[in-house]
């Protein structure tokens, strides 16, 4: 019988086996998958895996310092590496989506590969590759495959002249999460929601400003925190800011005020392919938006997004 317990042991054996006396590269995104692939390696071979957290400047608010501080907790071997200047010089004013990720995963690669020339005896590139990527891989998401995830990046291992090891390549995300458990992982990283590699940068829909991801960012923040204090965050399968190109206008006291719009993104679904949106409570998006409207200077509408996938997607771009 497949238990938790039973799947780390074999695994790290194999591990064990695998790689020997060589030295492991692995780029940590603050997901899940990538989480508990360094977990597994790092029992496995210990302080030989080596773990680059990448700061592309799209992450949400205060998520470097927070998820980077809980990986050294972790006893992980982690260098974590500032490159927000990098990506966001580049895809300022950038507006088309495909562009925005093969801008992002160009860079990524750019960025790992100088940090990971540094490391001494690498022969491995570690990945969280799970078992519906591998699958996805194969069929239906179109371009923005190449870059999936993070962990995931097409280019990187012929670059670096690196072996592939993919320690949860046979796995589901449900079983991945409880691996992930018995290594020790805290329920903050498990049960976070699932973000895309490329980050704020397809929530800022259209062309790119650095004003405008840190608007996303704030709104983002308030609507997950509140999803959180509410129960909430847990009940959904992912939730996000969007913010919109386009300026509507308002009032406050006296003024006219002409602003942006934030959507609301929140849906319920089992792997992703399919999706509907949540029921949220009524006074729940109400609390959502009067704080996000009252706080975040630069926004003066919210709306909640009601789609379905098919035929929306999750993400807008
Ligand atoms: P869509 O928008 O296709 O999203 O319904 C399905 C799931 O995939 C995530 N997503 C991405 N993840 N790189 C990623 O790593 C991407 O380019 C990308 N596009 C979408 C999305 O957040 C959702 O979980």
């Amino acid at each position: 019988d497949w238990t938790p317990a039973s799947y780390v042991e074999q695994s790290v054996a194999e591990l064990k086996e695998k790689i020997g006396d060589d030295s492991v590269v692995l780029g940590l995104s603050g997901g899940v998958d990538s989480s508990v692939a360094a977990m597994l390696l790092h029992r496995a071979i210990g302080d030989r895996l080596k773990c680059i957290f990448i700061d592309n400047g799209l992450l949400r608010k205060d998520e470097f310092e927070e998820v980077l501080v809980s990986y050294e907790g972790l006893g992980l071997n982690v260098k974590g590496v500032r490159a927000n200047d990098e990506f966001l010089d580049e895809l300022t004013d950038v507006s088309d989506p495909e562009t925005k990720r093969k801008i992002i995963g160009r860079v990524f690669i750019e960025v790992f590969d100088k940090e990971a020339k540094q490391l001494d005896n690498i022969k491995w590139l570690g990945q969280g590759t799970i078992y519906p990527d591998v699958i996805e891989s194969v069929s239906v998401h179109g371009p923005s495959v190449t870059i999936k995830s993070h962990h995931n990046v097409g280019g990187l291992p012929a670059k670096l002249n690196l072996q592939i090891v993919e320690p949860l390549r046979m796995l589901f995300k449900d079983e991945v999460r409880r691996v992930g458990a018995e290594l020790g992982l805290p329920n903050y990283i498990l049960s976070r929601h699932p973000f895309p590699g490329p980050g704020l940068a397809i929530r800022v829909l259209g062309a790119i400003t650095r004003e405008k991801v840190r608007l996303c960012q704030e709104a983002d923040h308030i609507y997950i925190n509140i999803l959180k204090e509410s129960g909430w965050y847990d009940k959904v399968w992912q939730a996000g800011a969007i913010l919109l190109p386009v300026q509507s206008v308002g009032v406050m006291g006296d003024e006219r005020t002409y602003e942006f719009t934030i959507a609301l993104r929140s849906v319920n679904s089992v792997d992703g392919m399919t999706a509907e949106w949540s029921k949220l409570p009524h006074e729940i998006l109400a609390q959502i938006s009067s704080e996000i409207i009252n706080k975040v200077k630069g926004i003066n509408r919210v709306v909640y997004d009601i789609s379905t996938k098919p035929p929306a997607t999750i993400e807008w771009e």
